[in-house]
């Protein structure tokens, strides 16, 4: 297939001259099928399947920190729809064409493939260092890729939606991003030397002029604000859905969608012209339907697919991907999950700075759970966070150690339970109305619970868990100021009614920590299976729909009563000191001494 054809160009905008494919209107959006009977059908078929994908990372250089948080972020999510019941797949991977990685597989003298190959494989490693339990890896040099993006070009193609033209205008190779003149500023690089950059990234960006293809984007722009106004939850959180709104009010230009062969080797050809190679994001996009199975068989997870990136790479998907994806007919994903960036020391993370947070080594420091547990409690979609160590350990120290270890220590500890079981709930103690022994606090503290998996579901729901671990640390204190308020270690077990009301405490205590444990599952896998597994619960007990809190006070039975406790493995999560916290590993700590 080659072309014929005439383009000019100026500044830089593409100005381009259609030839032999005939424009088709772009398709009928997709998402006002969604309300359509026929389609509602086939969401109730399968309304238990859920896509979630990680974006996949570039193989320039090593992982760090920002990446890590992408792939916790979606591991969370796909561990708590598991939680639910649902049928979820979870796709990771990286991103290996494109100039970028040329380079750098140049700089290292290193073949492409086998430089990716390297540093692919540290990727893979941190994630199963980290518990990130994905169940597709995909990586953009994969043959079942290249064919869903020989495919997916041929769909556009055919639809009149790709063209030959020409570029002119400023590309940034760091980012692998085209931009107009108005996002482009002065800086001086390190030797002092006048430089232009993204003023979005601070990446330098160079003049460049190809022949190349185009791709109809500005065709797409009022069917994009027409989605985005008719699906406010599409770009969440509420912000990026604005940021999103108003790009798209602005001039939206067709975009250049492969480069010259002569200077960019490293990527798919585009079909019929190996003169040219596809764009690398066009080509990186794809990844999430080749792992759903396109062009064949994805019909199953397509349409519940839901996409965790990063703020920086915004545009490519919530312009970009949708616009290709309504040309190529596919329905769009339902949410893009975006959160924002962790800086070191008030500063963004770069090699230049020397201030990239190795995350492995930091998993290895904190331990994968600390990591987990960090992350995604002082990760604020909206805003930047930073990254200290010190706040690390502070933080795991106060509310996994402390806090949490410290409350099943206290429950667990053979001089408060000498039995080993999950003792008897008694309704005298503790009456549905008042007259027990019970205090106002305590029905306080009853309700926030039985309230507590509703708050943390919604929570997880809106991809707020900062919001859900709060909520879960503010029942843990709950709990904790329970037992120091009715101080069980200084009743008479010889007194039946005393002895009957230290069993009552702590079997509410054990019911608590069962449903801390089962929510914080997605969160903490490690810690939470081992908290679990103390207090006797079986796997097929830690679901969502396991969740029941303290059915002795509703009048059911419960299932733990009388229960054996598993076995004693050790402390919860053991303490950190704060200020040498980059030099040493957790160490093992005696048990906590608040048994008095
Ligand atoms: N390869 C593209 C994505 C293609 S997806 C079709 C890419 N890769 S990346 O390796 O540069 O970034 C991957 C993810 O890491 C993005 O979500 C990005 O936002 C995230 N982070 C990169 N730096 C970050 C921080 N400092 N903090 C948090 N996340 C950041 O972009």
């Amino acid at each position: 297939m080659r072309f014929p054809f005439l383009f000019a160009t100026r500044g830089c905008r593409a100005v381009y001259r259609l030839h032999q494919k005939p424009f088709l209107s772009p398709v009928p959006p997709l998402w006002e099928h969604r309300s359509s009977a026929a389609l509602s059908t086939q969401l109730c078929k399968d309304d238990r399947s859920y896509y979630i994908t990680t974006p996949i990372f570039y193989v320039n250089a090593s992982p760090h920190l920002g990446h890590l948080y992408s792939a916790v972020l979606a591991d969370c999510f796909h561990r708590y729809k598991l939680l639910q019941g649902f049928n979820s797949k979870f796709a990771t991977g990286t991103d290996e064409h494109g100039l970028k990685i040329q380079q750098a597989a140049e700089a290292a003298g290193k073949d492409p493939l086998t430089f990716c190959t390297g540093v692919s494989k540290q990727f893979r490693h941190l994630f199963s260092s980290c518990n990130i339990s994905y169940t597709d890896y995909i990586r953009t040099t994969e043959q079942r890729h290249r064919e869903a993006v020989e495919h997916f070009w041929s769909v556009l193609w055919n639809k009149g939606l790709i063209y030959k033209g020409s570029y002119e205008g400023w590309y940034s190779t760091q980012d692998e991003s085209f931009l107009m003149p108005s996002q482009v500023g002065d800086a001086l690089d390190s030797l002092g030397k006048e430089i232009k950059v993204s003023l979005e990234s601070g990446h330098k960006v160079e003049w460049m002029k190809e022949e190349n293809y185009m791709f109809r984007l500005s065709a797409f722009q009022s069917q994009l604000l027409d989605w985005l106004r008719g699906n406010p939850q599409a770009v969440q959180p509420e912000r990026f859905h604005q940021a999103v709104l108003k790009w798209l009010q602005e001039d939206l230009p067709d975009l250049s969608v492969s480069r010259q062969r002569s200077r960019l080797q490293w990527g798919i050809p585009v079909p019929g012209d190996d003169e040219q190679t596809i764009y690398v994001w066009l080509d990186a996009l794809v990844n999430y339907l080749t792992v759903a199975g396109y062009p064949d068989k994805h019909n199953q997870w397509w349409h519940v697919a839901r996409h965790v990136i990063g703020k920086d790479i915004l545009k490519f998907h919530a312009i970009y991907w949708p616009a290709f994806l309504l040309g190529a007919g596919l329905p769009l994903p339902q949410v893009i999950h975006v959160h924002s960036h962790w800086t070191v020391g008030g500063k963004k993370m770069s090699k230049s700075l020397g201030n990239v947070v190795d995350p492995l080594e930091r998993s290895q420091m904190f331990t994968a759970d600390g990591m987990r547990y960090f992350l995604l409690r002082q990760g604020v979609p909206d805003s930047d966070c930073d990254y200290t160590d010190d706040k690390v350990a502070k933080l795991l120290n106060a509310e996994l150690a402390d806090s949490l270890g410290g409350l099943l220590n206290r429950c667990t500890a053979p001089a408060l339970n000498p039995a080993q079981v999950y003792p008897s709930f008694c309704p005298q103690s503790f009456p549905r109305a008042h007259g027990g022994r019970a205090v106002h606090e305590d029905y306080h503290m009853l309700d926030a619970i039985q309230k507590l998996p509703a708050v943390v579901e919604k929570h997880y729901e809106a991809m707020h868990i900062y919001k859900a671990l709060e909520a879960i640390s503010a029942c843990v204190r709950l709990t904790n100021g329970f037992v120091q308020r009715h101080t069980p270690w200084k009743l008479d077990r010889k007194n039946n009614e005393d002895q009957r009301w230290v069993d009552t405490i702590i079997h509410i205590s054990l019911e608590c920590l069962r449903i801390y444990g089962t929510l914080l599952q997605p969160i903490v896998p490690e810690a939470s299976n081992k908290l679990l597994s103390r207090l006797g619960v079986q796997p097929h007990e830690r679901s969502w729909a396991g969740l029941n809190f303290l059915a002795r006070y509703q009048g059911m039975d419960c299932p733990f009563e009388g229960r054996a406790l598993g076995s004693d493995s050790g402390v919860l999560f053991s303490r950190l000191e704060p200020h040498n916290a980059d030099k040493q590993k957790p160490k093992k700590t005696k048990k906590s001494a608040n048994l008095k």
